[in-house]
């Protein structure tokens, strides 16, 4: 497959990258490096320096490429900064998102593989969640995410665009090439591993939720684990595979959670560090964040039926060991 990446400069779409290129893919890069490292890139991969909202350039380096199908990573997405700066979340996620669409529409690539996010289900009724649950996003990224998948659907229904829609939880850990550098950081794990680095407290959000320990409980998949999923629905978005539709007439996105199965504390995610980097890690206890709910877990019930994925990466020391130890090796993050 050709197959078109955006985002594939950033945290999760450059691990994606790397198992593509592994599995024999021809991969072409789509970033505007706002966020991503142009070092996070795999040397078998083309990149195209350029923003996904930018409908005549995408158009024509999918024609260029003549790209098969793309997996649609890129995005704008800390969820404080979306309700400061909303306008930003819906120019590039809603109206870039749209602009791609459009591109792919004009140079007649009809797959397509979205990262969408929990964050679409806001505070959920029950637990584990499943594809079939209320989406009701509490913030504005959820909300631009959900404008997304809300396109992609009309486009298979009118246009017969042909989808997968994953929908993930807390992505963790690192491939030994890939690792995750965000600035800022907002992730928990990569706080976790910061505070063991430099001795400084890490906070965290409340202990008073009704959850075991009374911290948040989050379900953690592996960035690799990940990456065998992109795989998977991709191959699923073929014109001859019923899991996408017909091979001609209207189609519906396959909306898959992807998750561990299994829920973490934040105290759990702190303990494994602490076995992890081989000493304490110094924690404070601050209010609870707002629009945090006590527990959020997937169910991935459907992509293991139907996508026939299972996580191979479900052991939490495994997991954040292997960002331990890409930390370690690039205690600089990327070099550009
Ligand atoms: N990391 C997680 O825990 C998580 C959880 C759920 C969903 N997601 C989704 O996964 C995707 C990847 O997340 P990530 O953690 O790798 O983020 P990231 O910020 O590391 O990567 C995003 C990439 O997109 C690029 N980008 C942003 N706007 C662009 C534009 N207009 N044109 C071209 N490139 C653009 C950035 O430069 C960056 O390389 C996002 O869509 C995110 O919403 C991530």
């Amino acid at each position: 497959m050709r197959i078109l990446v955006t985002g594939g400069a950033g945290y999760v779409g450059s691990a994606s990258v790397e198992k593509f290129l592994e599995a024999g893919h021809d991969v072409t890069v789509l970033d505007d490096l706002s966020t991503g490292h142009r070092a996070a890139v795999a040397a078998g991969a083309a990149l195209e320096v350029v923003s996904y909202g930018d409908r005549d350039a995408v158009q024509r380096i999918l024609e260029g490429r003549r790209i098969d199908a793309v997996l649609h990573c890129g995005a704008k997405s800390i969820v404080g900064e979306s309700m400061s700066d909303p306008a930003k979340y819906y120019r590039e996620n809603v109206a870039g998102g749209v602009a791609l669409l459009e591109a792919m529409r004009v140079a007649r690539v009809n797959r397509i593989v979205f990262s969408s996010t929990a964050a679409t289900y806001g505070m959920p009724d029950r637990t584990p969640i499943s594809e079939t649950d209320p989406v009701r996003p509490i913030n504005a990224y959820g909300e631009t995410k959900r404008s997304v998948e809300g396109a992609i659907r009309w486009y298979g229904h009118c246009y017969g665009l042909r989808s997968v829609i994953l929908r993930y939880f807390n992505v963790a850990g690192a491939t030994r090439d890939h690792g995750e550098c965000h600035v800022p950081e907002t992730h928990l794990i990569p706080n976790v591993l910061a505070a063991a680095e430099d001795g400084r407290e890490l906070n965290l959000f409340g202990d008073d939720y009704p959850t075991p320990d009374g911290t948040c409980v989050r379900d953690y998949i592996h960035v690799e684990d990940l990456a065998s999923a992109h795989l998977l629905a991709l191959e699923a978005t073929a014109p001859d595979d019923i899991r996408t539709g017909p091979q001609s007439g209207p189609c519906e996105p396959l909306i898959c959670n992807l998750g561990n199965g299994s829920g973490f504390s934040n105290r759990q995610i702190v303990a494994a560090s602490e076995i992890v980097v081989g000493h304490p890690i110094k924690v404070k206890i601050g209010p609870r964040r707002a629009g945090d709910p006590p527990v959020l877990v997937a169910s991935s019930a459907r992509a293991t039926e139907v996508l026939g994925w299972r996580p191979a990466h479900t052991d939490l020391v495994e997991i954040i060991g292997s960002a331990w130890a890409w930390r370690t090796a690039n205690p600089a993050g990327y070099r550009d």
